[in-house]
């Protein structure tokens, strides 16, 4: 199989290396890829959101398969032009993509179908909002944009006046462009939160090993939000008992739902969840692999993806048997200084091999850069220092062993991933 990878970062060089692994590929193609996707991928200068571009690409390059792993071209369309063109893709058109490029829409139709999550209310004028904020009074609140934000569109209020604040800056002065036009205001849950990437082919819905995510730039969860900072998996919080509630009250019903709604899904379908006292709960739906979530899920599967991507496209899922490992996978992300405020680039990289990996784990790239065979940082995250063990324990101390050899100036790296997990592991 010759496939095509749309996408840059940590994410989409896991999901490379789980193909570079597979007996099926004969060449991977990335766009645009990095320095760390070019030692098992030609990678190609054209960007993730530029959908006529990857339309050429695929033209000249003529692949099996075009895979989209970022939300903006699935939610722009990307997949219903490829297939328009006659390319065999993995990822969900732009009428089920919606689920995440919209949370005015994934909350509908969670309320429609019965789909547990918080109580909310959307808006789309900021002084309706304001009035509901304070006639409610009740905090913390959540404010979320409707659209896309790079995951830094949710503003948790811990009084009216945050919350006031939150309203005005996405709706009022735009600070998120159009996402923020329509807000979504809803109610703070509390529990551990659960991230579970799913296959599914629109009817059947498979779901992968569970992961915690680390979304806090510092350790004890302290500073700012990230798009992650590192991961576990499996997530211990997630007992068998759960995930078969999850399956019955919310993955089967969601794919039916969009079903349901003339949108069905096809592709990678995230569901963030909150194990609140209640029950489990969605926080937020993504129409994709997760980022970090991938660099740990992605090296415990044992089943060929090239299988899974045809099953997928195929719709013949539901006769796939998809098997993980039984061990632990853990992530460590290797950030710039700075993040994810300002922060430098171009800082050479020292530890890493010509691969750009380094002993005892793998290193999945973010933002690298190769130059005359040398790495230089090119990103806000730039590396994800990623070990798999029989235990948590084990998988967590090879990738920090492995972070101890690699160094960039003013690197940054948080020094309690998976700490919570390892707790809950022992209660
Ligand atoms: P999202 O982008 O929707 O995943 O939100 C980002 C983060 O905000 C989540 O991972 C949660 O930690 C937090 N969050 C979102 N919605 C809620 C909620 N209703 N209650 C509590 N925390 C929330
Ligand atoms: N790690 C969260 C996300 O991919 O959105």
């Amino acid at each position: 199989m010759n496939i095509l990878v749309v996408g840059g970062g940590g994410r989409e060089h896991a999901i490379i290396a789980a193909l570079a692994r597979s007996e099926k590929t004969e060449k991977i193609y990335a766009a645009p890829g990095n320095g760390g996707i070019s030692a098992y991928a030609e990678c190609f200068d054209v960007k993730a959101t530029d959908i006529d571009g990857i339309v050429a690409l695929a033209k000249q390059l003529k692949p099996d398969y075009v895979f989209v792993a970022p939300d903006d071209p699935l939610v722009m369309g990307m997949v219903d032009k490829l297939n328009a063109e006659g390319f065999k893709t993995f990822g969900p058109k732009a009428n089920a993509a919606i689920i995440e490029g919209s949370k005015a829409f994934s909350k509908e139709l969670m309320k429609k179908y019965n789909i547990p999550t918080a109580e909310y209310e959307t808006f789309t004028e900021a002084e309706k909002a304001i009035s509901y904020v304070k006639a409610r009074n009740t905090y913390p609140t959540v404010i979320k944009c409707d659209g896309l934000a790079l995951g830094k569109g949710v503003i948790i209020a811990e009084n009216e006046t945050a919350a006031i604040d939150a309203i005005n800056s996405m709706m009022v002065d735009g600070k998120f462009g159009k996402s923020g036009n329509t807000v979504v205001i809803e109610e703070f849950l509390t529990g551990p939160e659960v991230s579970v990437l799913a296959f599914t082919d629109g009817k059947t819905v498979k779901p992968m090993v569970s992961s915690m995510d680390h979304k806090r730039a510092y350790d004890g969860d302290k500073g700012l939000n990230t798009g992650g900072m590192g991961t576990v998996a499996p997530n211990p919080h997630y007992t068998p008992e759960l995930q078969k509630e999850c399956y019955e009250k919310i993955f089967m019903p969601t794919i039916k739902a969009m079903q349901a709604e003339g949108r069905p899904f096809s592709g990678c379908l995230y569901f963030g969840l909150m194990l609140t006292p209640n029950g489990p709960k969605v926080i937020e739906y993504n129409c994709r692999f997760g980022d970090p979530e991938t660099q740990v899920v992605l090296p415990l599967l044992k089943t060929d993806l090239c299988d899974i991507i045809e099953a997928v496209y195929e719709q013949r899922l539901d006769g796939t048997d998809i098997e993980f490992d039984g061990g632990a996978c853990a992530c460590v992300v290797m950030a710039s200084g700075g993040y994810p405020e300002k922060y430098e680039t171009g800082k050479e990289i020292s530890g890493l091999d010509e691969r750009g990996q380094c002993k005892g784990a793998a290193v999945y790239h973010a933002g690298t850069k190769l130059t005359d065979g040398k790495y230089y940082t090119s990103g806000g995250r730039v590396l994800g220092v990623t070990a798999t063990g029989d235990t948590l324990t084990e998988a967590l101390d090879s990738a920090y062993k492995a972070v101890q050899t690699i160094h960039f100036d003013k690197a940054h790296y948080r020094t309690d991933i998976g700490k919570r997990a390892l707790e809950a592991v022992k209660k």
